[in-house]
């Protein structure tokens, strides 16, 4: 089965990260599949909403490093920001079931997501800075509009993991559910949606989206510009010759 793995269940189109023994990393080949998907799924009028799923235990483990290392996303063409693109301008409504640890992008993509599930066992967390990077997906705007800026910028800056009920309560998540209800919960929430009159549903999505899409379009851009500097600069390399070395990164020598 491909690493990532669609299926369709009436109106619902479920996108799940597969690809379990690299704790579903994303790689470019899997942000071109998923780019793809969702562009299929915004042309497809039987598709009436998407869902999201990883692994019982791990949703995604983000941007795999070693691909970004050796293939650095090139512009605005490239695959991750393809998905990117299509997430953010996606018509259709998006769910995200999450359960075990959501890292970087498998956490910021849920701010362009119309409702988020969490399992209790979900990990969120957005380390971008102590990978020597900057934010992306647009949520360095995005989350400070969604939880105010100070606990933003402490999620940001410190990248440090919190819990389901902490994402509960900064409104990043809709629900938090046990483990094993988790998936049941998010396909039955994503079949009452594919249920409901699709042109009001797209309509009240993009009434709501629609203000922001220029500036969220315009930050995603200005993220990916320092961000695609940043993976090259010397402390990004020291950070991911760290996690694969399995020791802490020492970011004394930099400036
Ligand atoms: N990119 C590439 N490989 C990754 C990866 C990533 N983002 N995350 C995990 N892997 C690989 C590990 O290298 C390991 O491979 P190996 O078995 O060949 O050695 C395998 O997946 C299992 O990872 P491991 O770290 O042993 O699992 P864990 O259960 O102890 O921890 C995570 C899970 C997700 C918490 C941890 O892997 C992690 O922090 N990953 C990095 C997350 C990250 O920084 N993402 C980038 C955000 S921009």
């Amino acid at each position: 089965m491909s690493d990532i793995a669609t299926s369709r269940d009436g109106g619902v189109l479920c996108i799940a990260f597969n690809r379990p023994a690299k704790k579903n990393a994303i790689t470019g080949a899997m942000y071109q599949a998923l780019a793809d998907a969702l562009k299929a799924a915004d042309a497809d009028a039987g598709v009436r909403a998407v869902l999201f799923e990883g692994g019982a235990d791990i949703f995604t483990a983000g941007n795999d490093l070693e691909d970004f290392m050796h293939h650095p996303p090139s512009g605005n063409d490239s695959p991750v920001f393809q998905f990117l693109y299509n997430l953010s301008h996606a018509k259709k409504p998006l769910l995200a079931a999450v359960a075990g640890a959501a890292v970087g992008v498998g956490t910021t993509m849920l701010l362009h997501c119309d409702a988020v599930y969490a399992a209790d066992n979900a990990r969120f967390s957005m380390p971008f800075v102590t990978l020597g990077l900057c934010p992306e997906a647009a949520s360095s705007l995005l989350l400070p509009a969604l939880c105010g800026y100070q606990r933003a910028a402490e999620k940001l800056l410190f990248g440090e993991p919190f819990d389901a009920a902490e994402a509960r309560e900064m409104g990043l998540v809709n629900k938090v559910l046990p483990a094993a209800e988790l998936a049941a919960f998010a396909r039955a929430r994503a079949h009452k949606l594919a249920a409901l009159p699709a042109s009001s549903v797209r309509t009240t999505k993009a009434l709501m989206r629609g203000t922001h899409v220029k500036a969220v379009e315009a930050q995603m851009t200005e993220e990916g510009a320092h961000f695609r500097k940043m993976l090259s600069s010397p402390e990004a390399k020291e950070a991911f010759a760290a996690f694969f070395e399995r020791r802490k990164p020492d970011f004394s020598r930099f400036a």
